[in-house]
């Protein structure tokens, strides 16, 4: 009988009871639903309830001592618990709580969105905001139509966005999300949204494993397939992810992101990159694309924006995307109530100058090598496959054959999610085996981690691994 049989099986006692004297897990299964959430599970008694940060670690219900290994969802990068963000959102709402950025504007957000034109680089100069990463990404593909409608192309509509990615879950940003399990129930979503390959260099075709620039030339001219299957007088934009998320931190190979950016201005399709990830600090820079050293069109920010301590989304826009809109002759038709909430600019100012004090982007750059180097020391376990990643932001993918990079079946693959998610977190390690294809656990720590909670990382995930390894 192996341990991986029997995954441990994390205690999550109700937190106390409501203000109204129901017992808390009761009110959660009852009344809250929860997110990609099986409320089944909520139902039997299980409702993990997290009650308070501070630095890298929160603390659950039952009073554990977590290390926040994903930094909530990829958001927390200045780390819990932060005074001088929860003081400047309480100073602005005493201030000015609330103004819609409709026809009139407000201080925080002119403020926010000069500090934001003047960080990214190249001609990244417009700043449309929003309440998150979903709405960037509409904002974006909405933004692309009425762009070349306006330059007297309206047949301009769809879009391509690359395998297995993620963009979100409202209707437009779905069609863009190309992971099916997601998108069947909801189908028909919004048409002309077609896919391009992913960058998933451990799972390309063997050609390509010793040569990573032919893998990347692979990889851009199936944009160009797509654009041309699609018409390229059809194509408005090719949404993409500096690191992809989804899978597992799939990195660009060299070569990809020029000759990406070269097949877009062939076929005048804009490129998008969507940084709701990526962006502020999470691979090494205020913006990835500066650090790849590409030129997109349009950039989709939210999360670490703000750290989390208040919801806002940035769609950054180029001169030239701008320029038709600039003329007072037309204006986009768009908006959302919150997008661009004062609170949230507050905060995201607030954050912003902690990312200046504490040198957090510098940091992660001068880190980021030693933190690579506590995972890639891992693979002396037989399970594990690929370490990937840039900045603080990591995949380790499992094999079940290091040499030939054979897959787990998926009963395997499975057996091991199912050990790892709960193993983990009973270790005191919060982090994710993604739930979906190749078992790949993620790593995405506060910004403000260093070699220390490298170390404590590596300790957990070695501990867990080989007992998966054994397990098997
Ligand atoms: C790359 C990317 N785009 C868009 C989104 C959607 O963001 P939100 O959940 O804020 O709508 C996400 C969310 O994780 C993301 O990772």
């Amino acid at each position: 009988m192996s341990g991986l049989d029997h995954p441990p099986v994390v205690q999550h006692p109700s937190y106390g009871v409501t203000p109204a004297g129901t017992d808390r897990s009761v009110a959660a299964a009852r009344h809250l639903w929860g997110h990609f959430t099986n409320q089944g599970v909520w139902a039997g008694g299980t409702v993990p309830t997290v009650v308070r940060g501070e630095g890298v670690y929160f603390w659950d219900g039952a009073g554990r001592k977590l290390f926040d290994g994903l930094s909530g969802l990829f958001v927390v990068q200045v780390g819990h618990g932060r005074v001088e963000l929860a003081e400047a959102a309480a100073r602005q709402a005493r201030e000015l709580a609330f103004f819609p950025l409709w026809s009139y504007a407000h201080v925080p957000a002119i403020d926010l969105a000069e500090r934001l034109a003047w960080l990214a680089p190249g001609d990244l100069n417009h700043v449309f905001f929003t309440t998150g990463g979903g709405e960037a990404v509409e904002t974006a593909w909405k933004l692309a139509k009425q762009y070349w409608a306006l330059r007297g192309r309206p047949h301009k509509r769809q879009v391509i966005s690359r395998a297995g990615a993620y963009h979100g879950t409202t209707h437009g940003a779905l069609s863009l999300t190309r992971i099916s399990p997601y998108v069947e129930p909801f189908a028909p979503v919004v048409e002309g949204a077609s896919e391009a390959p992913s960058v998933n260099a451990y799972r390309s075709d063997q050609v390509f494993w010793d040569d990573p620039a032919g893998f990347g030339a692979w990889a851009a001219d199936g944009l160009e397939k797509a654009i041309l299957d699609a018409g390229p007088d059809n194509v408005a934009a090719f949404f993409v992810e500096p690191v992809q998320n989804s899978g597992g931190c799939f990195v660009p190979p060299p070569g990809y992101f020029e000759r990406v950016r070269q097949i877009c201005d062939e076929y005048d399709v804009l490129l998008v990159s969507d940084e709701v990830i990526c962006a502020y600090g999470r691979t090494g820079g205020y913006f990835a694309y500066g650090d790849l050293g590409y030129r997109p069109d349009i950039v989709t920010t939210s999360k670490g924006l703000t750290s989390g301590y208040s919801p806002l989304g940035a769609v950054l826009v180029s001169d030239a995307v701008y320029e038709p809109f600039a003329s007072g002759e037309t204006y986009f038709k768009h908006g959302f109530t919150f997008g661009g909430h004062p609170v949230s600019c507050a905060v995201a100012w607030a954050n912003l100058d902690l990312f200046e004090a504490e040198g957090l982007v510098d940091r992660v750059r001068q880190l980021s090598p030693s933190f690579r180097a506590e995972l890639e020391a891992l693979k002396d376990i037989p399970i594990v496959g690929d370490v990937r990643g840039a900045g603080y932001f990591f995949g380790i993918e499992l094999t079940r054959d290091q040499a030939t990079r054979e897959r787990f079946t998926e009963a395997e693959s499975d057996r091991i999610r199912a050990y790892l998610n709960p193993a983990l977190y009973e270790a005191g390690l919060y982090c994710r085996a993604d739930d979906r294809g190749d078992v790949v656990v993620q790593l995405a720590p506060p910004l403000i981690s260093g070699p220390e909670d490298f170390r404590f990382i590596a300790r957990v995930l070695r501990e867990v691994f080989t007992e998966v390894a054994t397990g098997l």
